[in-house]
């Protein structure tokens, strides 16, 4: 039986995510930060997990590496977008960002490696706002001078998939490192006007998750995506 870590399976794409793998057979270990337990199901472990914290990053591997686990999918889902409707770089949203999204995940993800199967795939959902080809696109859905510590995070946590690749690769580990956009999901964090439900955005990324693609690339709805 097939195992995969999500992080952040409380609410939003994480939950569809988390349902989704369970529907496929999976067993599914994730995390949660201030969401209550999720519904329990028999193939379902959850634990606790800030990632902004780096001993609850700790305890939470640890809690996971003794359980036995050996992990066949890694998905990055926990994320925060901070910036409100600022324009301007508001440094401390920056840090907070960047400590969630990147360091936080990034730390996670270290102590998870060891924990990962010869073939695994590591899938960290980014955003098409961390796109730095796009990032001077004027259309209204791109939003060019909105939330930029969340833009600046997620482009960070591309260069983090590009690079963990690489190594991976490297050290011929088997492992595959992807970055995803799951689209504008109607979630807390895209909004009531998001045209995807979460259990689309799902879907996507299940399908990535579960395929084998060349490590080290950014997609959307299975093709590649400007960096
Ligand atoms: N929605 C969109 O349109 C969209 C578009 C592009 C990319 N994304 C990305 O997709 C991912 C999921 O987004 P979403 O829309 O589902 O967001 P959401 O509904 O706001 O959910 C955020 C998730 O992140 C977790 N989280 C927040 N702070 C955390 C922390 N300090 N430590 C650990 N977990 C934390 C939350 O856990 P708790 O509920 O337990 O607190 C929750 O599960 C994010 O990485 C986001 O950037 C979303």
């Amino acid at each position: 039986m097939k195992t995969a870590i999500i992080t952040g399976i409380g609410r939003g794409i994480g939950k569809a995510l988390a349902e989704k793998f369970l529907a496929e057979g999976f067993t599914v270990i994730g995390t949660v930060f201030t969401s209550g337990q999720a519904a329990a199901h028999d193939r379902l472990a959850i634990h606790a997990l800030d990632l902004s914290s780096p001993e609850s990053i700790r305890k939470c591997a640890a809690a996971i590496a003794s359980s036995g686990a050996k992990a066949d999918i890694l998905i990055n889902n926990a994320g925060i977008l901070i910036d409100g409707d600022e324009t301007c770089l508001a440094p401390d949203k920056l840090r907070a960002t960047l400590e969630v999204n990147v360091v936080g995940t990034a730390a996670f993800t270290e102590l998870i490696v060891p924990l990962m199967s010869r073939d695994g795939h590591i899938v960290n959902i980014s955003s098409q706002a961390g796109s730095i080809a796009e990032a001077d696109i004027l259309e209204d859905t791109h939003e060019p001078y909105h939330y930029p510590a969340y833009k600046i995070s997620k482009a960070a946590l591309n260069m983090y998939a590009r690079t963990l690749a690489v190594r991976m690769a490297h050290e011929k580990t088997g492992i595959i490192v992807s970055s995803v956009h799951p689209g504008w999901v109607k979630t807390d964090m895209g909004g009531d006007e998001a045209p995807v439900t979460p259990e689309e955005a799902a879907a996507d990324i299940y399908a990535l998750a579960v395929s084998r693609p060349e490590t080290g690339q950014f997609w959307f709805k299975g093709k590649k995506y400007p960096w």
